[in-house]
């Protein structure tokens, strides 16, 4: 089958085509709005959903062309119904059940954090059932324990900033731009991750639950009391903080690897695109099988919208309404 995804939750227009006989992406095209809301410091819906109006089209021409395919050949098209932004995610929809009326193929919608779930499944190798996953994006922290395609049992999630919230917001307090995430990381390259002590959040407690707006308000006092805001201190903040994040994701994991004799550990999300993260999780957790997808398909994008709807589409049968759902937990899939 080959399935034409749309990603619109947010901020990027994502278009890929999955072909499932080859279990690759024959095509995508993504346009990120983000220099569009640097200004504004974080996304605005209604400038998001304007925005993808005028790219949906002319990016699913273009991914149909790199693909060297017609509509015909395309067997069926996923969206992206929720979580996300209302206005973004009904023009996703708005557009995709359009194409499948006129094209005459069926449609489906698609759970975002399933999506960057299931992306890994196009590595090589790729994880193998159950495992844990650890969800890590502007809107999520979740632990989730995957037994199968749709079988997701939520183990833990924030109870306050997503772990890229707390990113993109340390990220304004010190000046940088936004998405602040890849811009900390730059920053905190240069930096010493033991210049400052920030608080482990909810470490020492045994449920499975994450908490990041007291990092967030730990990096504010610390801005707030230094007069000199030069470079380095930037930089050493930025590695600090970095490093607090690391050990509290760290740390939950290895508890929900042993509590649910779990060995295997996936990834998913924005945030896994952090390369110190993604070194620090392998040092530490020796004897466990990590996945992590390709740094380009961390973030939002059409293919892992295209390789769930495979597998949805496989399992139900077309929708005949738009249907979003702005939030929507994992395990009522
Ligand atoms: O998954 P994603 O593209 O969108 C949501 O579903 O939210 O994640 C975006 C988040 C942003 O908060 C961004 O700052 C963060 O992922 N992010 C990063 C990195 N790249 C993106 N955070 C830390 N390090 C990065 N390299
Ligand atoms: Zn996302």
């Amino acid at each position: 089958m080959r399935i034409l995804g749309i990603e619109t939750s947010c901020d990027e227009t994502g278009v890929a085509i999955y072909d499932s006989d080859d279990n690759i992406i024959l095509a995508e095209q993504l346009f990120t709005q983000a220099s569009k809301h640097a200004q504004y410091g974080g996304v605005v819906p209604e400038l998001a959903s304007r925005d993808h109006i005028p790219k949906l089209l002319p990016l699913i021409s273009m991914t149909l062309e790199e693909a060297n395919l017609s509509p015909d050949e395309i067997d069926g098209i996923a969206y992206t119904s929720g979580p996300g932004l209302r206005g973004p995610l009904l023009t996703g929809a708005a557009l995709a059940r359009s194409l499948s009326i006129g094209w005459n193929k069926p449609c489906v919608g698609i759970n975002h954090m399933e999506a960057h779930l299931l992306i890994n499944l196009l590595e090589k190798p790729a994880p193998s059932f159950p495992f844990l996953t650890l969800l890590i994006s502007g809107g999520h922290c979740l632990l989730i324990k995957a037994s199968g395609i749709g079988e997701y049992e939520q183990l833990g999630q924030t109870r306050d900033d997503a772990v890229g919230e707390a990113f993109d917001k340390v990220a304004r307090l010190l000046g940088l731009s936004y998405p602040g995430g890849p811009e900390v990381e730059k920053m905190a390259k240069e930096g010493d991750h033991l210049s400052y002590v920030l608080p482990r959040p909810m470490t020492k407690e045994n449920h499975l639950d994450f908490s990041f707006s007291g990092l967030k308000t730990a990096v504010y006092y610390l801005v707030k009391s230094q007069k000199q805001k030069n470079q380095e201190f930037i930089q050493n903040i930025c590695a600090s903080f970095q490093n607090a994040v690391a050990e509290t994701l760290i740390n939950k994991c290895k508890r929900a690897l042993s509590v649910h004799n779990l060995s295997r550990l996936v990834v998913g999300g924005g945030v896994a695109a952090n390369q110190y993260l993604r070194d620090r999780l392998e040092v530490e957790l020796k004897g466990i099988d990590l996945f992590f997808p390709k740094l380009e398909r961390c973030t939002d994008n059409g293919a892992m919208v295209a390789l769930t709807g495979f597998y949805r589409l496989k399992k139900s049968k077309s929708e005949t309404s738009i249907n979003i759902k702005p939030r929507w937990n994992l395990s009522e899939i």
